[in-house]
C-alpha cells in the first residue's frame, strides 16, 4: 500500500545562511515598542502561541519532511555551538510571554532528542503570562522516546504533548517514518504519556492520499472514546524537498464524509481563537456530541487556509524568528541575544518584528491555483517545527 516520495527537489539555496541583519532592530528608547500583551500585527493579529525548535534533527525520515534521499549522512544539521542554549532560549521566551504569549510548544526536528531537555521545561514552565497565568506549555513528538521520557517530562512542568502518528497498521508506520521504527513502541509512548498525566494527549497523523488514507477509520475507531485528540491535517507544501503534489492531498471535507460514513460526527465550536483545528464529535443516537466518545479535529491547511486569525510565531534552533511556516526569511534574534542587547531591547525588537508581519502564505496560495508555487525558496518543517 506504501508509496514512495516521489523525485525529490534539493535545495539550492540554504535559506538558513540568508538573514537580514538584527542591527537596525535595536532603536533608541523614544522608538521602542515596551512589551504590554496587546501587540497586533498590520491584520490585527495578536501574539498567542511561541513555538521553538530545539533541534534540526530527528530519528525518523518521513518522506513529507525530511525524505531520506536529501537528510542523509552529509547534510548539514547545525552545529552545536549554534544552537540556542536554554538559558537563551528562556529569556528569548520570555520578552515573547511580556508581548501576550499564552502557549509555548517545543517541536524539533524530533525535541526529546535534545539533550537534558527537561531543564529546558523547567526553566519555561515558571514564566508567567501577562495575566498572571501559567503557560500552555507543550510539545510535539514521533513518540519514540515517549516510553522513557514521559514521567520526567511531566515532572519537569510539561502540561500536555501532541504525538505524531500516521497510521495504526506497522508496516504502513514502518514505510511513512522510513526507518522501520514499529508502531507499537509509540503506542506504548502514548500509554506512557497518559499514566504520566500529560493530557489531553493530541495525536497527529498527516494523510498522503494513496499512502496512509486506509488508514483514517481504523485511527479514529482506534482513539474514539480514549480521551485523545486525533487530528487529520492536510499534506502540505512545506520546505523544498518533500515533492510535494496537489493530487497526495486528501481534503479535509472528503475526510469528514468518508469518516461521516462509518462514524456520525457533529461540528463543534474552536476552543480557542486562531485554532488551526476545526473540531468534530463523535455523535450519539440522538445527533448530540458524546462527550464520552470524545472529538476528532481537521488541519486544512490546503484546503480552508485559516491564516486570519494566525497568532503563531516561530523560533528555529539558531535563533532565527519566523513570522509564517512557509516563510524563506527568519529575523537574526541570535546576535542580538548574543551580542550586547538588554531585555527591553530583546522584546523592542520583537515587537517591532510583530507589527511589520504581513504573511498569510497559505490564504494567498489557496486564491491562487491550489497546485501552483510561490517560487520562493522556503525553511524545512525540521528546521522551524510543526
Ligand atoms: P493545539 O494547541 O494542541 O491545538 O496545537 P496546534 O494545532 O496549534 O499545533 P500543532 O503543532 O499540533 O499543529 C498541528 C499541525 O498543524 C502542524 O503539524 C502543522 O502541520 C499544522 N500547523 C500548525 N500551525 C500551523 C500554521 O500556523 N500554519 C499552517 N499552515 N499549518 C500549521
Ligand atoms: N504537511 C503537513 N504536516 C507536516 N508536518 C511535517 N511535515 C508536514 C507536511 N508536509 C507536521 C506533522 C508532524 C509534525 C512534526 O509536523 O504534523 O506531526
Ligand atoms: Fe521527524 Fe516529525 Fe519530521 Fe517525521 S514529521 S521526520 S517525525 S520531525
Ligand atoms: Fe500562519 Fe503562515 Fe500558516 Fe497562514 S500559512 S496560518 S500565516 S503560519
Amino acid at each position: 500500500m506504501s508509496e514512495k516520495a516521489p523525485p525529490k527537489i534539493v535545495t539550492l539555496l540554504d535559506q538558513r545562511t540568508v538573514r537580514p541583519s538584527s542591527a537596525s532592530l535595536v532603536l533608541g528608547p523614544r522608538q521602542r515598542v515596551v512589551a504590554n500583551g496587546l501587540l497586533q500585527d498590520t491584520l490585527h493579529r495578536p501574539l498567542r502561541d511561541l513555538r521553538i525548535s530545539v533541534t534540526d534533527r530527528c530519528n525518523f525520515r518521513c518522506s513529507y519532511c525530511m525524505p531520506k534521499e536529501v537528510f542523509n549522512k552529509d547534510y548539514p544539521y547545525l552545529p552545536h555551538a549554534s544552537l540556542l542554549n536554554f538559558e537563551e532560549i528562556t529569556r528569548i521566551a520570555k520578552q515573547f510571554v511580556a508581548h501576550g504569549v499564552q502557549k509555548i510548544r517545543l517541536t524539533g526536528g524530533e525535541p526529546l532528542l535534545r539533550k537534558n531537555i527537561e531543564i529546558l521545561i523547567e526553566q519555561l514552565s515558571a514564566l508567567r503570562t501577562v495575566e498572571g497565568a501559567p503557560l500552555d506549555l507543550t510539545l510535539t513528538t514521533n513518540g519514540s522516546l515517549l516510553k522513557r521520557k514521559a514521567q520526567a517530562l511531566k515532572a519537569a512542568g510539561l502540561q500536555r504533548i501532541t504525538v505524531s502518528l500516521d497510521g495504526l497498521d506497522d508496516d504502513v508506520f514502518r514505510s511513512m517514518n522510513d526507518v522501520d521504527f514499529p508502531v507499537a513502541e509509540v503506542l506504548e509512548g502514548i500509554e506512557a504519556a497518559r499514566e504520566a498525566g500529560l493530557g489531553p494527549i493530541k495525536v497527529n497523523m498527516v494523510v498522503k492520499r494513496g499512502t496512509n488514507d486506509h488508514e483514517i477509520i481504523p485511527m479514529a475507531r482506534h482513539f474514539k472514546g480514549t480521551g485523545v485528540v486525533l487530528r487529520f491535517i492536510e499534506y502540505m507544501d512545506v520546505g523544498a524537498t518533500n515533492g510535494w503534489r496537489m493530487n497526495d492531498v486528501l481534503p479535509s471535507a472528503e475526510l469528514v464524509a468518508r469518516l461521516q460514513a462509518e462514524l456520525p460526527l457533529v461540528a463543534l465550536e474552536a476552543a480557542s481563537p486562531g485554532e488551526t483545528a476545526q473540531r468534530w464529535g463523535y455523535a450519539d443516537s440522538h445527533g448530540k456530541h458524546d462527550v464520552h466518545a470524545g472529538e476528532v479535529g481537521v488541519i486544512s491547511s490546503v484546503t480552508q487556509a485559516f491564516c486570519g486569525n494566525c497568532n503563531r510565531a516561530r523560533l528555529s534552533t539558531e535563533g532565527q524568528l519566523y513570522l509564517c511556516l512557509f516563510a524563506s526569511q527568519g529575523y537574526d534574534l541570535l546576535s542580538l541575544i548574543r551580542g550586547d542587547a538588554s531585555d527591553a531591547d530583546i522584546a523592542s525588537a520583537i515587537g517591532r518584528i510583530w507589527l511589520g508581519r504581513t504573511d498569510r502564505y497559505s490564504a494567498l496560495r489557496s486564491a491562487q491555483d491550489p497546485s501552483s508555487d510561490s517560487g520562493k525558496r522556503r525553511v524545512e518543517m525540521s528546521y522551524i517545527g510543526g
